[in-house]
């Protein structure tokens, strides 16, 4: 099944006055912004290709948040050099993210928007989440995706524990627009190695791709009934058994 091969952006949400707008990059990543008028707001460009969207809606005034490190999540930065943007990442990443010139402190607002800036560990340590409780939506990173959850590169199966405890803490219809599309590969991990296949989750995942070419945003209502890392701290007695079959769920994933 092919994933969006053709460059191309649409409105995701109409949160007016502000629209958010998502569009693939590279090999399954994702990239988000939110504008109004002539200003947007980036979550983690990935590459230049930014820029021919900002030209598209006529912005001029870009703000830049970061979730990560990582390349897929900060290739574009060069590219927005022009604008002279404020580039927020998290204190730890400010080392690691040289172009960065502000750090989030708890509440991170941009125009009347107010995201809770959440540190979650696990995939990296200076991994945060941006989430909105009016409009209620979350810009998860690498953190948790559709059906599964970020390596941990630079955390323990505790930090992941913690992670996920936050997003089973937020509204069940909380958009959750994660950084990449891994939601087959996440399937195919589930009927396979899980033993847990379910043919009416599976078509309506590949409905969702043959009619938006995507599966995300998610919800988080959707991830607890399905996603196999949030079962695991849902189904555990108690907070060691959840962080001892997240370890092992996450050992046998990335070995898929
Ligand atoms: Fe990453």
């Amino acid at each position: 099944m092919k994933l969006w091969l053709e460059k191309s952006f649409s409105t995701q949400s109409d949160l007016s006055p502000y629209q958010i707008w998502m569009w693939p990059e590279r090999q399954d990543n994702f990239g988000f912004l939110v504008s109004q008028g002539n200003q947007a707001l980036i979550i983690d460009p990935s590459t230049s290709y930014v820029t021919k969207i900002l030209n598209h809606l006529g912005v001029d005034k870009v703000t830049l948040a970061l979730t990560h490190h990582h390349f897929d999540h900060i290739g574009g930065l060069e590219s927005l050099e022009k604008y002279n943007p404020k580039i927020y990442c998290s204190s730890h990443d400010r080392s690691r993210i040289l172009r960065a010139n502000h750090s989030y402190e708890s509440i991170f607002l941009w125009q009347s928007l107010s995201f809770s800036v959440q540190k979650l560990k696990g995939h990296t340590q200076g991994h945060i989440s941006l989430y909105n409780s009016e409009f209620d939506f979350i810009f998860s990173g690498d953190v948790l995706f559709s059906l599964g959850c970020g390596r941990l590169f630079e955390g323990t199966a505790e930090d992941l524990h913690k992670s996920l405890k936050y997003f089973l803490g937020l509204p069940e219809k909380t958009q959750i627009f994660a950084s990449h599309e891994y939601s087959l590969k996440n399937y195919e991990f589930l009927a396979d190695v899980l033993n847990l296949p379910n043919h009416q989750l599976k078509s309506e995942l590949l409905k969702r791709i043959e009619t938006e070419g995507k599966t995300i945003p998610t919800t988080v209502g959707f991830e607890k009934s399905h996603n196999p890392f949030l079962k695991c701290v849902l189904n555990s007695p108690n907070q060691s058994q959840a962080i001892q079959s997240l370890s092992e769920m996450r050992q046998k994933r990335d070995l898929y």
